[in-house]
């Protein structure tokens, strides 16, 4: 079998492929969507600090498991605790792997409303007024198209395989969407009220940092974020070479990502009291209104604020932030469909269009039960799921790898202090704090 894995073709290949699945929706939609809900600068601070205690820690070990097995991340787990219980370790990938299937059900529904805002702004530039309204406004049929269409095309490219599908696609779009943030984030900068939101978003209220809200809602959105705990990094990691030095390419991932998130806070903070400027209810009791779903509003107000141009950028934004949902969602749709192809011999055709089938039905039943099914998913998987599977690979990594010898392997510190001190990190510190915020969780819950 293992001749026959796809890989990606160099080291950058997969960082931007990785980047590509940690930059999405998350970052443009879930990151300003948190931050503004709790109570911006404050968040952002915390943000930052567990996504270098946590977050980075963790996506090293979910590449480092998957890249050293070079199998799906359900048996990479399972030899990973070969020696301690293989059954532990294939039951911890096949969770991860329902995670997967969590996040792809709502989250192609959130996708779906970036196509369907792209394609309002294409029908606005070309006079079909009305289907523009019924396209930017959000209800049940819209979601019924959308959702459907954005499962097919993510299946679409990634029964193409590993190297044409997955690595070709990640590596073009990206820097035209940051060079676009950096575009509206100069023009939001100018409008009246924007300073405020600035500082709102750059000037933490340190008095807030410790409210265990904040710091469960900042770790819950880094791990989604970085997209670690559901194996996609994992099985991304065992598509590359067997590489030593795996923290430089996990440190520019995280880097890329963080940096996105930050920009993306840059403009959507700002808008949205640039929006509250001009007489808008934005907030209620230091809330968003409109569960999120807020951005979707005013970001098209912001281009319609742009004159003629701004169906232009609006196309142009929705389309990429479609994309960036993309190379997100194929990640973690790559989790079950390597784990039917590689271990239970089913084609990656018939893999593809079975798991997207279940990914369906799951999104069927959050859109018919929105209200209470969709912020519950969402808050289980970031909440829970993700920090829990991070638990446990750091346990695997630390404690039950070749009895936990494997990060003391001499080959792999090639005598540096610092992956000494690394590898310690990962073994003590890491699961203890992790823990200690996952009590935490628990306890609000
Ligand atoms: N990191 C993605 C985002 O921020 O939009 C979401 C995600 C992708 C989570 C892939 C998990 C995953 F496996």
């Amino acid at each position: 079998m293992t001749q026959t894995r796809d890989s990606f073709h160099s080291r950058i290949g997969f960082v931007l492929a990785a980047a590509g699945s940690a930059i999405g929706l998350g970052n443009i939609w879930g990151f300003p969507t948190n931050a503004a809900n709790n109570g911006g600068g404050a968040f952002l601070f915390v943000y930052l600090v567990v996504t270098l205690l946590l977050a980075l820690p963790a996506l090293y070990a979910e590449v480092y498991i998957g890249n050293q097995a070079q199998k799906n991340p359900v048996s990479a787990l399972g030899d990973a605790c070969k020696n301690f219980s293989e059954r532990l370790g294939r039951y911890g990938g096949v969770i991860g792997l329902c995670g997967a299937i969590m996040m792809l059900s709502f989250y192609t529904i959130v996708a779906g409303w970036m196509l369907s805002h792209a394609l309002s702004a294409i029908s606005q530039l070309i006079g079909l007024t009305d289907l523009s309204t019924w396209l930017a406004t959000s209800s049940t049929e819209r979601n019924l198209i959308f959702t459907p269409i954005f499962i097919l095309l993510g299946a679409a490219i990634i029964h193409q395989g590993v190297n044409k599908g997955i690595e070709k696609w990640s590596t073009r779009l990206m820097p035209i969407l940051l060079l676009m943030l950096f575009g509206l984030i100069i023009y939001i900068l100018q409008q009246p009220g924007a300073i405020e939101g600035l500082k709102v978003y750059l000037i933490p209220d340190f008095t807030q940092i410790t409210n265990p809200e904040l710091v469960i809602s900042a770790m819950g959105q880094a791990f989604f974020s970085l997209s670690i705990g559901v194996g996609g990094m994992m099985v991304y990691g065992s598509y590359m070479q067997k590489d030593k030095d795996l923290g430089k390419l996990v440190l520019s991932i995280t880097a890329l990502d963080t940096g996105i998130a930050f920009l993306a806070g840059l403009l959507i903070i700002p808008a949205l009291f640039v929006a509250q400027h001009a007489g808008q209810q934005v907030f209620q009791d230091n809330q968003l209104v409109g569960e999120g779903q807020l951005i979707f509003h005013i970001l098209p107000e912001l281009f319609a604020s742009m004159g003629s141009i701004g169906l232009v950028v609006a196309t142009g934004f929705f389309l990429l932030l479609s994309i960036a949902a993309l190379t997100s969602t194929i990640s973690s749709t790559e989790v079950p469909v390597a784990y039917l192809v590689e271990d239970k011999n089913v084609s990656r055709r018939k893999a593809t269009w079975l798991v997207s089938a279940v990914v369906l039905f799951f999104s069927m039943l959050l859109i018919a039960f929105f209200d209470v099914l969709f912020g519950a998913f969402i808050r289980v998987l970031t909440t829970i799921l993700q920090p829990l599977s991070c638990l446990f690979y750091f346990i695997v990594v630390g404690w039950l790898w070749h009895r936990g010898n494997k990060l003391r392997d001499k080959s792999l510190q090639h005598g540096r202090k610092y992956l000494v001190m690394w590898g310690n990190y990962l073994r003590f510190v890491c699961p203890v704090l992790l823990t200690v915020v996952f009590v935490n969780v628990a306890i609000l819950n």
